[in-house]
């Protein structure tokens, strides 16, 4: 993607892309190095290795600027912003984890929220004004399903999805403040899959907590069953149903909310799912057909703070982004164990 820097002179636009070497980023940085963006990476590698920019490289042939910076440290931040034209940000960097975020709360709040505040803060001196930021449907509380952007936020339930939402509410300030400010809030439902080429994918740190990262243990023989959380919730087989979407049509949204900054202001929010429900009986089956393994699991107590049934209403995306997931539970679940097995 180019904009013209004067006498008709194309430049490749640049994006600057925190957490780029995590799950969510890394997949994404592809899709926009394929549609020629030029990516400068900001991560300080808690979550994720080096190794990964490697991994881009292999699959798209191109080159990412890096920088080995902890985004709660505003002057080493502030080097990226004078060595480089910044045009657009999207803003992955954070940690993520519902349960730590319940033991270490402030550990939580001080880096979700001092990163967030230092890269705005920067973004206004060096008058960048196009954000995207990673939000999560965990923002919307309990609702109904399917989960709509007409719907209010709600009452969070753990530091991190409180994060989340106070970063919401700031953006939200921000842009009151200034409307020069053009911000995307996209709320992801539950990212699944890896790269088709097997060399990109979510590496779980420890034991994991979410499904799949938790079956393909599994299915390594590295954990011995699954514990299915409950099967006493009104869905259609009892237990909990999720909207899983596959991390590279989640990354394909991506590129899509940047197009669509270049015609619209203002500040707007958009759900990334595929608009569809499976529940946990029905991704392990579906993981257990596909790739032609067994996941052993036992029926166990729900878990405290889990909703029965979560799934996206995609119309805005669909209609306002031309995005739409094209994937399948048996794309996420065949691309995930691929991943693993290659690893
Ligand atoms: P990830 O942990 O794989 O990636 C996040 C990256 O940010 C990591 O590489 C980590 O090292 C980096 N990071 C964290 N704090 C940093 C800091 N202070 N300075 C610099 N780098 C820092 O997570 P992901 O799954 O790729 O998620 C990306 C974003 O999407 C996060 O904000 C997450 O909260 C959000 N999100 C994820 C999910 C999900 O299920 N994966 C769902 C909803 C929202
Ligand atoms: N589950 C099990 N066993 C497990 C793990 C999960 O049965 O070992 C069940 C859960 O009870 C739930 C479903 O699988 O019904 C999905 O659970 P995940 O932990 O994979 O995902 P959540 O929907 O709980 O949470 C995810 C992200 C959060 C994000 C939220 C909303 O992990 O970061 O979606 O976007 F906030």
């Amino acid at each position: 993607m180019d904009r013209i820097i004067g006498d008709n002179r194309r430049e490749k636009m640049k994006i600057l892309v925190t957490g780029g070497c995590g799950y969510i980023g890394s997949h994404t940085i592809v899709e926009l190095l394929n549609k020629a963006y030029e990516v400068i990476v900001v991560d300080n590698l808690y979550n994720s290795k080096e190794d990964v920019l490697e991994k881009i490289y292999k699959i798209t042939n191109k080159q990412v600027k890096f920088y080995k910076i902890d985004l709660c440290y505003k002057e080493k931040l502030e080097q990226v912003f004078l060595e480089n034209k910044i045009d657009s940000v999207i803003h992955f960097a954070g940690l993520k984890a519902v349960g730590e975020s319940i033991e270490k709360p402030l550990e939580y709040y001080s880096n979700n929220l001092i990163s967030t505040l230092n890269l705005l803060e920067l973004m206004e001196k060096y008058k960048v004004n196009k954000l995207i930021f990673s939000s999560s449907a965990v923002v919307y509380g309990e609702k109904e399903s399917p989960y709509s952007e007409s719907m209010n936020r709600g009452l969070t339930t753990n530091p991190y999805g409180t994060t989340k939402s106070m970063i919401e509410r700031i953006l939200e300030d921000l842009y009151i403040s200034n409307s020069n400010w053009n911000i995307v809030v996209l709320r992801y439902f539950n990212p699944v899959g890896a790269h088709e080429s097997g060399l990109l994918g979510e590496i779980p740190n420890g034991i994991p907590n979410n499904l799949m990262p938790y079956v393909m243990q599994v299915a390594s023989g590295k954990l011995e069953y699954l514990s299915i959380f409950g099967n006493d919730y009104p869905t259609q087989d009892g237990t909990g149903v999720r909207d899983f979407i596959h991390v590279v049509d989640l990354a394909k949204g991506h590129v899509k909310a940047l197009d669509y900054m270049n015609s619209n202001n203002g500040i707007n929010v958009f759900n990334l799912g595929t608009g569809k429900g499976y529940s946990v009986l029905e991704l392990v089956n579906t993981f257990e057909k596909v790739n032609n393994v067994k996941i052993p699991y036992k029926i166990t107590d729900r878990r405290p703070g889990d909703l029965a049934e979560v799934y996206a209403d995609v119309a805005k995306a669909n209609i306002e982004l031309g995005w739409k997931a094209e994937k399948n539970l048996e794309d996420m679940c065949r691309d995930a164990w691929n991943f693993e097995k290659n690893r």
